[in-house]
């Protein structure tokens, strides 16, 4: 049960996912009214008293990326305004998030500049999944978590039943990730060789680690213009590989994903709720798994203080008897 004082609001980014958190958390939206200027600006109204209270903002930062920034920092804006004790802001998909570094002279980091604007508006915490690279919470001076879904994904693998698996990270960026579900599930790992001519286009021409006979599991942050995987699954299936699956966090699915996955060589590609699917793009081949049971236990327990561990080792503790 939670105690007094405690709200969540959701912006218009993924409010279905809002939806599901409130459910499992046996409580109501906090009503907030979100509308357009015929300029285009955003405004934002809060619709019932935060003084006092814990408020749990849900808005991913998902395309329309700086739309959806905006909204947020505008509805933090109001909640500040509003007396609450503390605000955190639930980003599950981070956009801006692979603007990490400067790779050419001249360049911003606008994964920084997010998260300064992020915490400027006044936020206190801030709760995030599987951000492209690790070190991007440490660009937030306040308490952050990064949750990741590994063990709701290595369910996914474990329940398939199969014998002869390999995890496959479809670059070497990815490789840590896709080390710690190789741990997790007890299977080898490979490594595409995937390179960026330039943003947006991937081209594979290698793969590190035996996939001969093998199912392939292929595990990304991000399904963005789907280059990435389809490129891996090709070249996985040239190298031998038996069958190909795909999961990944956060399904973006800018143009051409869809149809690069549908006339690809993947059986299945899945990915999470982080960001909000919309009804044309779910084609057969798609299985989206909700995190909202996890995203409201995370809230639960960071309104309560009380440690997030637990949760994880009762997850990977479940999923070891699974594969004994
Ligand atoms: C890249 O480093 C990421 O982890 C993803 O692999 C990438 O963003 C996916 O983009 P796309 O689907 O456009 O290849």
């Amino acid at each position: 049960m939670l105690k007094n004082h405690f709200k969540l609001i959701s912006g218009t980014a993924n409010r279905k996912l809002a939806e599901d958190v409130a459910k499992n958390l046996k409580i109501q939206l906090t009503p907030v009214e979100i509308k357009r200027f015929h300029d285009g600006e955003i405004y934002c109204r809060v619709l019932e008293s935060v003084r006092g209270c814990d408020v749990y903002v849900i808005q991913p930062t998902s395309p329309d990326a700086s739309l959806n920034l905006m909204e947020l920092l505008i509805m933090v804006d109001a909640l500040k305004r509003s007396s609450p004790d503390k605000i955190t802001a639930v980003v599950p998909y981070y956009g801006y998030c692979r603007q990490d570094k400067k790779t050419k002279p001249r360049e911003p980091i606008t994964a920084k500049l997010v998260a300064n604007m992020i915490e400027t508006s006044g936020i206190n915490r801030v709760i995030m999944f599987d951000l492209h690279v690790a070190q991007v919470q440490g660009f937030f001076d306040i308490p952050s978590d990064n949750l990741d879904v590994i063990p709701v994904f290595a369910e996914y693998i474990a329940n398939k039943g199969l014998k002869n698996i390999v995890i496959v990270s479809p670059d070497a960026g990815g490789a840590a990730r896709a080390r710690s579900f190789a741990k997790v599930l007890n299977a080898p790992i490979a490594i595409v060789d995937k390179r960026r001519p330039e943003p947006n286009v991937a081209k594979v021409q290698n793969v590190i680690g035996d996939v001969k006979g093998k199912t392939a599991f292929l595990v990304d942050d991000i399904i963005d213009t789907a280059g990435s995987i389809t490129e891996a699954a090709n070249i996985l299936i040239k190298f031998g590989a038996k069958e190909v699956y795909a999961l990944a966090t956060h399904g973006v699915f800018s143009k051409p994903a869809i149809e690069r996955i549908a006339s690809s060589e993947i059986k299945e590609v899945v990915v999470t709720n982080t960001i909000d699917i919309q009804k044309e793009k779910m084609i057969s081949k798609l299985r989206v798994i909700s995190i909202a049971p996890l995203l409201a236990e995370t809230i639960k327990r960071t309104h309560e203080g009380l440690p997030m561990g637990v949760v994880y080792e009762n997850l990977y503790r479940k999923l070891e008897r699974k594969i004994a």
